[in-house]
């Protein structure tokens, strides 16, 4: 599906109980709509093996953030803000009443955050995967400005085979081909000037970690045992400045746990939403 915001087309998913226009979007018997927030440099269908599992209990949700997947771009910074703001008035333009449930990973759960601090009330509870609240270090911006000229000058060539092993975990690229050649086409796929964009929009976003506290609602922070980008720790010590926190170690996994290990991670989120 698509959908014309003040300045952008953004492409989206919706399905699953409750996405029918005329029904409500959170019901009493324990569904909820979920908004899923994708990784970069990806797009919606890192969700597809949670939205099959859980759509049969839950609305899902789940955009191609500006400039990636199917959604249009439009020049200039793509700030986590922004991006944040478009997503509010998706869900606004969505006419979705209910508080729903955000899930997050690394980039998605920065713009959760953006979300929380310009919306808490459209939030009911948050699922953050693999992410971090803080902000880059000089390095790390200095990196992504290195990358983002990079890929405007070269295009997507060669990002993949850099990428991969950082975002899966050795097992995940061993074992399972599907799921590993799934992350390169994404990548390869991904158009870039949105990379370009998101780095330097990841590079400017502001320490959220003072924000952790506010977060009164339930969190279940989900973390793959080998993520080398928001490893176990720091992700253990995000659980323990959030006020009503949940945290979940996946086996066999890298960054991107719920790519990599969808049947634990379903489980987990499936029990949870029911609680
Ligand atoms: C992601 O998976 O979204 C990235 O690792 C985020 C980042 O580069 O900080």
């Amino acid at each position: 599906m698509q959908i014309q915001l003040d300045d952008v087309s953004v492409s989206y998913v919706d399905t699953g109980r409750g996405a029918a226009p005329s029904a409500e979007a959170s019901s009493q018997d324990g569904s909820s709509t979920i908004l899923f927030l994708h990784g970069f440099p990806l797009d919606h269908s890192m969700w597809d093996r949670q939205i099959d599992s859980l759509r049969h209990a839950h609305r899902c949700i789940a955009p191609d953030l500006r400039g990636f997947g199917g959604s249009s771009f439009d020049g200039g910074v793509s700030s986590m803000s922004q991006l944040a703001k478009d997503m509010i008035q998706l869900l606004d333009r969505l006419s979705i009443g209910e508080p729903v449930t955000l899930c997050g990973l690394s980039m998605g759960g920065y713009i959760a955050f953006e979300m929380w601090q310009h919306e808490p009330s459209k939030i009911a509870r948050m699922i953050l995967c693999d992410t971090r609240a803080e902000p880059d270090s000089h390095e790390v911006a200095r990196g992504r400005e290195m990358m983002a000229l990079q890929v405007e000058q070269d295009g997507m060539d060669g990002v993949a085979n850099g990428m991969i092993p950082k975002l899966l975990a050795p097992s995940t690229v061993q074992t399972q081909s599907e799921t590993t050649e799934k992350v390169r086409q994404m990548i390869d796929d991904a158009d870039p000037r949105a990379v370009a964009a998101a780095q330097r929009g990841m590079a400017k976003r502001c320490d959220s970690s003072d924000r952790l506290a506010s977060i009164q609602i339930p969190a279940l922070v989900v973390c793959g045992e080998h993520d080398r980008i928001t490893p176990p720790e720091s992700m253990r010590d995000l659980t323990a400045a959030l006020p009503n926190g949940s945290f979940l170690e996946i086996s066999d996994a890298g960054h991107l746990a719920p790519f990599e290990q969808p049947d634990a991670v379903n489980r987990a989120i499936g029990d949870w939403l029911a609680n």
